[in-house]
């Protein structure tokens, strides 16, 4: 039998993965063979999505993961018995630099304490730690590579970004004292998200396709040459459950690892639009510059060299429109 938890499990992707394990029905973890999935927790403080909450299979803590105390999480109703931890509770980066105190707490403390309740279970179990690409960046003193490979080390220039990177150190530190066995993997943007915006600087890399899919104007706030590196729902995914699945000595090692990387630039995700739903799509995008946005988003590296999720298995989606269509499929029944 086999225990999951998921922080951030009524988000986007704690729910998506959520869904697919329940489907599946059982989880590998580290590579000791399929068992059953007896229990899933899932923990947000927000509201998880009806048709989780309902299968027997699954608890749900609403609550603050970083005002949860201890006994809570590791006792009777959280993560005891867990066999595998997917901490993707986070404050996105808009929202973390608008907001230092909320990003501290919902990234860094947080993460704290999640990791010292996974300690305190005393059963080594697995934690799969949803970091970004926003780990990287460019400074004066440090400017990006062309291409940004698994070496390249991280240099934030946002607070969510420096986060990501302290709970990457952290995990590893955990990892090292044999505390648990902690995976980092390192989202690309996903898109397209269903859904409605959210708080992501990012979150218009989605809106542009979402939006005029669905009929409605949509705001892009970068220049159209910007490059960006991108994944899918289904690819980013995967990358979560290949950490978990993974056994020690195929994921590598303590560092993160940097996920496939579809680069390409905004004027590309729009031509890929246009060819698959027409021109009428990408003209209800209205180009209104926005320089904060822009200097987050074209702050990270678009290029990337993955070895490592490659030697993994994982692989890049192999084109937008593709990407399209799978989000087509996804929202039009
Ligand atoms: N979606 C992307 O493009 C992307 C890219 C890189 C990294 N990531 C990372 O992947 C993870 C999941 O992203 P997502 O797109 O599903 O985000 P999301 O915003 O949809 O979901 C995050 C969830 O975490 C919950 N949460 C936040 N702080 C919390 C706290 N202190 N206590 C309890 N719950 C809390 C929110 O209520 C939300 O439901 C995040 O860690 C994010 O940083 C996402």
């Amino acid at each position: 039998m086999v225990n999951v938890v998921v922080t951030g499990g009524a988000g986007f992707l704690g729910s998506r993965l959520a869904r697919e394990l329940l489907a599946a029905g059982s989880l590998e973890v580290a590579g000791r063979g399929a068992r059953p999935l007896s229990r899933m927790v899932l923990i947000d403080r927000a509201p998880v999505a009806a048709d989780l909450a309902a299968d027997e299979r699954v608890a749900v803590i609403c609550g603050d993961l970083s005002e949860l105390p201890g006994p809570v999480l590791t006792g009777r109703d959280a993560l005891a018995g867990a066999d595998v931890v997917f901490h993707l509770a986070a404050a996105v980066s808009a929202e973390c630099e608008a907001d230092f105190d909320l990003g501290m707490a919902a990234n860094l403390r947080a993460t704290e304490s999640l990791l010292a309740s996974c300690r305190a279970l005393g059963t080594n179990p697995v934690v799969v730690f949803a970091s970004s690409v926003a780990v990287f960046g460019a400074s004066g003193e440090h400017p990006l590579p062309a291409i940004v490979s698994d070496h390249t080390a991280p240099n934030p220039q946002s607070s969510y970004g420096a986060q990501k990177v302290i709970g990457e150190q952290l995990l590893a530190d955990y990892t090292r004292k044999g505390f648990l066995r902690g995976r980092a993997v390192r989202l690309m943007t996903v898109s397209v998200r269903p859904g409605r915006p959210n708080a992501a600087a990012s979150s218009f890399l989605s809106g542009i396709i979402r939006e005029p899919l669905a009929g409605e104007r949509a705001i892009c706030p970068v220049d159209a040459r910007t490059e960006v590196a991108i994944m899918s729902p289904a690819r980013a995914i995967d990358g979560l459950l290949c950490a978990a699945t993974s056994t020690d000595q195929a994921w590598g090692g303590r560092s993160a690892v940097n996920l496939p990387a579809l680069t390409l630039t905004v004027a590309d995700m729009v031509t890929a639009l246009e060819r698959v739903a027409g021109p009428e799509a990408s003209a209800l995008i209205d180009w209104v510059p926005d320089p904060a946005v822009a200097a987050i988003v074209t702050g990270w590296p678009a290029r990337f060299r993955t070895d490592r999720a490659a030697r993994l298995g994982l692989v890049p989606d192999p084109d937008f429109d593709s990407v399209i269509n799978m989000h087509l499929a996804e929202t039009q029944h």
